[in-house]
């Protein structure tokens, strides 16, 4: 029997084999300044120095115009923005390894100043009360428009077209960002959802969009390659406000998306303590391993021990790691050497250029310096 750590065992999704269980997650990094948002040679660079990555989900990508919200981050609506990926995913094929692209789309979590002076689209006119990260710096989100149907259907062409732009560029799959209060999520929500016609009101109405979103994009890509992510515990962050029907949505969604050959489902660990609110749930794997049956990724404030113990334990197949993954581009080779690991800086997080972006080095290369 093999004595690899568990993160380290190798397992088949969608087809693919990938080479560990230590994906990296969608992480924003504002470094597509340019007049396209189109992703360009230090993205290649960011990309391919962390292809040793089980699977790559790449940082939120708009599927149009409207589904922005925050400078500089890259589209997959495009030919620019394609052409830009396609050497992204080259770069990571050619080191063995595999990318996902996030769809995404913010609703509400925007502003004027991204649309013309035109109100960001959610599906009811209510505030989250939150940030957006505008060309001039933070600014207080407004009132958006409620989406009318003609909105919605088109919104779904837009996720539709966002998948057939991404298998173009050559990625391995799509993720569906449904997740972290932004549209599919403000769906779910009835804090975020107050509509009257077939989107509101009931958990099946307010889970509709995603299937539909689904449904399109499975006309343009094998169904095995695409994942799903949800933040089923999400409260008082990006504007979500959870209520006792939050956890039974999630149940619905969960339970219907075994009815999908999907790649994955991933899901993320309460962002805040949960544990006093009798209606949310603090043990996201532990509630959804017997729900799901498919490979289900874990997310949120995982390190090696923690990582490996969730896989044991049978909670998870893979755990998605963020920041670490922005301070260690090998990940996975220092999981294999059990050496710390390095800090991340959070002043860079999203400011444009290398810095705190590509300049991370490899545990070969801090060897060596
Ligand atoms: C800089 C940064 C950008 C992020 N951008 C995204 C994003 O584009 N899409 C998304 O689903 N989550 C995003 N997240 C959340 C991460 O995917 C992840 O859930 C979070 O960092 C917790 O995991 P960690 O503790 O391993 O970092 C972002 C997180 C960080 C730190």
């Amino acid at each position: 029997m093999s004595t690899k750590q568990a993160l380290l065992q190798p397992i088949e999704v969608g087809g693919m084999k990938l080479s560990n269980r230590v994906w990296m997650a969608p992480m924003t990094r504002s470094r597509a300044n340019n007049e396209e948002n189109a992703p360009f040679d230090i993205h290649v660079k960011y990309y391919e120095q962390r292809a040793s990555s089980g699977l790559i989900i790449t940082e939120g990508s708009q599927i149009s115009k409207k589904a922005v919200g925050y400078v500089n981050t890259p589209g997959i609506h495009s030919k620019a923005q394609v052409e830009g990926w396609k050497k992204v995913t080259e770069a990571v094929h050619a080191k063995g390894g595999h990318i996902f692209i996030q769809l995404w789309h913010v609703g509400r979590i925007s502003h004027p100043d991204f649309h013309n002076g035109e109100l960001p689209h959610a599906p009811s006119a209510i505030n989250p009360n939150s940030k957006s990260y505008t060309p001039e710096g933070f600014k207080e989100t407004v009132t958006p428009k409620e989406m009318t149907l003609e909105d919605i259907k088109q919104t779904i062409q837009d996720f539709k077209n966002g998948a057939k732009n991404a298998m173009e560029a050559g990625f391995d799959g799509v993720e569906i960002h449904s997740s972290n209060g932004y549209l599919l999520h403000q769906f779910f929500n009835n804090s975020s959802n107050q509509r009257t016609d077939e989107y509101g009101g009931s958990i099946e109405n307010r889970a509709k969009i995603l299937f539909e979103v689904i449904d399109a994009i499975k006309e343009v890509m094998p169904e095995n390659r695409i994942g799903v992510r949800l933040n089923p515990s999400l409260h008082g962050a990006f504007g979500m406000e959870a209520d006792e029907e939050t956890i039974p949505t999630f149940d619905y969604i969960v339970s219907r998306l075994n009815d999908y050959d999907l790649s994955y489902l991933h899901l993320s660990e309460p962002f805040t303590d949960v544990s006093e609110i009798s209606y949310l749930e603090s043990n996201i794997a532990k509630r959804y391993r017997p729900m799901f049956k498919g490979t289900l990724v874990i997310n949120n404030n995982f390190d090696q021990e923690s990582g490996n113990k969730v896989i044991e334990e049978g909670l998870a197949d893979a755990v998605a790691f963020g920041k670490p993954f922005i301070s260690n581009p090998d990940l996975p080779k220092r999981f294999e050497e059990n050496v710390p690991l390095a800090e991340w800086d959070q002043d860079t997080f999203y400011t444009p250029g290398e810095k705190g972006y590509t300049d991370y080095p490899s545990l070969k290369e801090s060897k060596v310096g």
